[in-house]
């Protein structure tokens, strides 16, 4: 099997001569800080090495349970919110049909996303949606605090209990949360819903291969062991003895850092030539923006799909402030085959391209692209990927956590904590009058 491959041939032209190899020893010392425990934020390194640590007993636990939500449900709502969502509606999409969603006859239960976001209009929707449904839920939440998803998770409980009674809502709802602390791990055990735990040293962005995300993902119909066996090819190939010039993980960290610390370059845009991958982008934007923007600090963690925002970003990208660089995911080999036909009139004058796949335009258009905007002061870094499956989605999803934790750490800052966003939920309670915020309450109203 081949892996997913890295090149920044067109990222170091904009750097001083061996810029990159020159940080090999700061990437070194943050590699044996994660192997040894010895970082801030180590007790959050259960990602390191979950995925060689997950066994096929474990798999066929989550698949057991994935199996029962699909025998019984045509809807699967997924409530949860950042890391305890993203992971899951990125590889379920990247993999799905961009169209079943319309079809009537079919052979996985949707899977919706709630929780996610206090939209009234969209919570709305959803529970008049589901009101002629056999739905579940997977109600998502480590802290099983979180209010998006707690909420969400209330409105969905009642009606799932009205349209099927409480005995069979019990076999529906799923409970991914911590072991014994949180609202959502004691209304588990209160209803006696299934449980899977959110593992204590393993923060939400960090969280794709555990339940989080293996459960919502098999429920769709995925292949979890293939996910996970991507991962630990993965794990392996970016482990801490596959020297500098070939660990590719260890090479984006440091690319990324001379392009940021020597070049000036604050933003990082994560680039896409499949639609598919939308949301593979907000995943790696959550897992970058939440574990290095922080002590004033951190790449500006941007996402575009191209060729789409060509035609609304592309202009900037082009001849805006040179603080860019870009980071393309590019998908060697589409998994559909589809020919650009004759016309006999060739009233667009499109026939030079009769014949051809539709990949071989965007190859191009991705291509022409990258030089342009390396023409025009942009750095590019280019992740190559076979194709889009399981195998490779999870190898994906480990090289960006592997090279996130070691770029975080040679930035200086604890890339596993989140200090930042207790911020707004602080002014948020105190002006929603949450008991234990009085005092808050009146000083934030003054401010208004
Ligand atoms: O990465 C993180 O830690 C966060 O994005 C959390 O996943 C998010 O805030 C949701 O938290 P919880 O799972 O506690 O509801």
């Amino acid at each position: 099997m081949e892996s997913i491959k890295l090149d920044i041939s067109k990222a170091v032209q904009f750097l001083n001569p061996g810029a990159v190899e020159a940080l090999a020893p700061q990437v070194a010392a943050a590699q044996e800080a994660l192997e040894n425990g010895t970082c801030p934020g180590n007790d959050f390194l259960g990602w390191l090495h979950l995925p060689s640590s997950i066994t096929e007993a474990f798999l066929n636990e989550v698949q057991a349970v994935a199996d029962t939500l699909r025998e019984k449900c045509e809807v699967v709502v997924v409530a949860g919110i950042g890391g305890s969502y993203l992971g899951a509606r990125a590889v379920i999409e990247a993999l799905g049909n961009s169209f079943a969603w319309l079809e009537n006859d079919r052979k996985n239960p949707t899977i919706l996303f709630a929780g996610n976001n206090i939209g009234e209009d969209y919570l709305y929707e959803l529970t008049e949606y589901l009101k002629d449904k056999k739905f579940g839920v997977i109600n998502i939440s480590k802290s099983g605090t979180t209010t998006e998803t707690a909420l969400a998770f209330r409105l969905l409980k009642k009606q799932c209990e009205t349209q099927r009674g409480k005995a069979e809502a019990k076999d529906v709802i799923v409970a991914v949360t911590d072991a014994t602390k949180g609202a959502a791990r004691t209304a588990a055990t209160q209803e006696g819903y299934k449980t899977f735990v959110i593992p204590d040293n393993i923060g939400g962005r960090f969280s794709v291969l555990t339940p989080v995300g293996l459960l919502p993902i098999a429920v769709a119909g995925f292949d979890i062991k293939k996910l996970v066996e991507g991962a630990q090819v993965m794990e392996q190939e970016t482990a801490n003895d596959v020297p500098f010039a070939q660990n590719i993980a260890a090479r984006y960290a440091a690319v990324r850092q001379a392009l940021y610390a020597q070049a000036g370059k604050k933003i990082e845009i994560i680039v896409n030539y499949q639609p598919k991958l939308h949301f593979m982008s907000e995943w790696w934007k959550q897992l970058y923006g939440e574990s290095e923007g922080k002590d004033l600090k951190g790449i500006f963690p941007a996402a575009c799909d191209f060729t789409t925002d060509l035609h609304s970003m592309g202009q900037w990208i082009q001849e805006g402030e040179r603080s860019i660089f870009e980071t393309v995911i590019s998908i060697e080999d589409p998994n559909r085959k589809l020919l650009f036909p004759h016309d006999d009139e060739n009233l667009d004058g499109l026939n030079f391209l009769e014949g051809k796949r539709i990949d071989e335009v965007n190859k191009m258009a991705e291509l022409g692209t990258l030089l342009a905007h390396v023409d025009g002061g942009v750095p590019n870094i280019r992740v190559s990927v076979p194709t889009i499956n399981e195998y490779y989605l999870g190898q994906m999803i480990y090289f960006f956590e592997k090279a996130c934790g070691i770029s975080g750490l040679i930035q200086e800052v604890n890339p596993f904590n989140q200090p930042g966003v207790e911020a707004y939920k602080k002014n948020m309670f105190a002006l929603l009058n949450k008991p234990g915020y009085e005092a808050e309450s009146k000083a934030i109203r003054e401010r208004l």
